[in-house]
């Protein structure tokens, strides 16, 4: 059988409640017959004191009046409800206050207690009195003196069975109080504990929506204690989930749109060089297509894992120390046919001749490529490139800039994540797969350094930070 938050909760509280009670009725019952049975020995005390020192003083005036004594007795036993005896000096029972008892006048009381008696202390037992009793009672004997003299004894009788009646009934109307307390805190116990358990088992239900897949699946839970955080948080992943969700399908949907293209114009061509629609002259031309098509399927496919293996930390940084004057030189001279194809005015301003920074010099290279990619890919002809470094809170600032483009402020904050890429991308540089900057933002977060991007009506200008050696 499966076990539920709310059985097990619900089980061990029932079982703390009920052994709590069950031990307070105990001490409870134990304690009110000890109550009661005290209140009438006491009471049983004080009378019989009262009723010895009344018979002494007869017997001392000799004037005990028997019919007066007996009345007085029956008054008193219906009072204290209880039987009252009075013995003479050889034990013999002269006395009793219940007309039913009287059977009881002659005989003898055992010699023992007499003899306790007379020797003046007071008894106080409980039993049946040697058998003269019908019902188990609690029974107070006081000897009577006269002139210093034992002159007999008054015993008291009361039932026992008549206090523990008492001291039941008070029982039973305590139980009835503690049994609706007990239940009235089941209920509560019971409205408790759903709280806790019924939220608890939508998430789980949430959850089991979540992995099958219905990433929109939302929970809403107003306990205002922690189980509503847990929602909460809930909520958060399942957003997060169906971000993730989202950016796979579009991602799938990118790569295998920026894959076709190059694809189907390499088998466009091919075709029709085989098939000779594309007549033999320009088969050169056409090859160079495919060639250029399918540099450009190697670079999208380099750039992906570049990308996914920077994503998944895999990608090592090797920092040292080197010069990046040399490293921006190189640069250049790599673009320098793109450069000149354009007409572009180059600018170079360096903060030193000689400029030493600390970092990876691999994935640098990478970052200049990138900008100065973008730098002469999205300027126009005869535009102008500028390149400045400088020094400021003991970091090199590398700046790249190129006129003649810009990005509006929308669009600003999109560049940086992959596939993005501008209108200007799709016309004329259609080569482009919006990788570039995902890149760059990535190689910088690696080398814990910093990059922003600013643009004007006529210019784009990209600046990061270098480690100074
Ligand atoms: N120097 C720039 N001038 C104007 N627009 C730019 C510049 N650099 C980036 N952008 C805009 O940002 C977009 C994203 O740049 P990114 O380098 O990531 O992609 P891409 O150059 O289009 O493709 P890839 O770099 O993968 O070849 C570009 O498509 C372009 O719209
Ligand atoms: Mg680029």
């Amino acid at each position: 059988m499966k076990k539920s938050i709310f059985k097990r909760l619900f089980i061990t509280y029932g079982i703390t409640l009920a052994v709590g009670f069950g031990i307070l009725a105990l001490m409870l019952l134990k304690l009110f017959d000890q109550y009661f049975i005290e209140n009438k020995k006491a009471l049983l005390l004080e009378h019989g004191r009262k009723i010895t020192k009344e018979v002494a003083v007869g017997v001392y005036l000799g004037n005990l009046d028997q019919a007066r004594l007996k009345s007085d007795l029956h008054i008193l036993d219906q009072f204290l409800d209880a039987r009252i005896w009075i013995v003479n000096q050889e034990g013999v029972i002269f006395g009793v206050s219940d007309p039913e008892e009287e059977q009881l006048l002659g005989e003898r009381i055992a010699e023992a207690k007499l003899l306790s008696l007379a020797k003046g202390s007071s008894i106080m037992e409980r039993g049946n009195f040697d058998g003269k009793l019908q019902e188990p009672s609690l029974t107070v004997g006081y000897p009577i003196y006269v002139n210093e003299r034992f002159k007999g004894c008054v015993l008291v009788h009361a039932s026992l069975q008549e206090v523990q009646r008492t001291s039941r009934e008070m029982f039973r109307l305590t139980m009835w109080v503690m049994f609706f307390s007990v239940l009235i805190a089941f209920i509560v116990l019971y409205i408790q504990i759903r709280r806790i358990s019924r939220p608890l088992k939508e998430i789980s239900e949430a959850a089991k929506t979540i992995a099958g897949g219905e990433f929109q699946k939302r929970l809403q839970i107003n306990t205002q204690d922690e189980i509503e955080e847990l929602g909460r948080s809930f909520n958060h992943m399942a957003e997060s989930l169906e971000k993730i969700e989202e950016n796979r399908r579009n991602l799938v949907a990118n790569i295998s749109h920026d894959l076709r293209s190059p694809m189907t114009s390499i088998r466009g061509f091919i075709e029709g060089i085989l098939d000779g629609t594309i007549p033999a002259e320009k088969h050169g031309h056409y090859l160079g297509v495919v060639l250029e098509e399918s540099k450009r399927l190697i670079k999208i496919t380099n750039d992906l894992l570049e990308l996914s293996n920077m994503q998944q930390g895999k990608t090592e940084v090797r920092k040292s120390t080197f010069e990046l004057n040399e490293v921006i030189r190189r640069k250049l001279i790599a673009f320098e046919q793109r450069i000149t194809e354009k007409h572009l005015d180059v600018s170079l301003v360096i903060h030193e001749e000689k400029t030493l920074v600390f970092s990876d010099q691999v994935l640098l290279e990478r970052i200049i490529s990138n900008l100065l990619d973008n730098a002469v890919k999205f300027s126009p002809q005869d535009g102008k490139l500028s390149i400045r470094t400088w020094e400021e809170e003991g970091r090199i600032f590398l700046e790249m800039m190129n006129t003649g483009t810009s990005i509006d402020s929308g669009e600003l904050r999109r560049i940086w994540e992959r596939f993005h890429k501008g209108d200007a991308s799709r016309g004329e540089y259609r080569t482009g797969f919006g990788l570039g900057l995902a890149i760059v933002k990535e190689i910088v977060s690696k080398l814990e350094e910093r990059i922003r991007v600013e643009s004007g009506k006529d210019f784009v200008k990209f600046v990061f930070t270098v480690k100074k050696a």
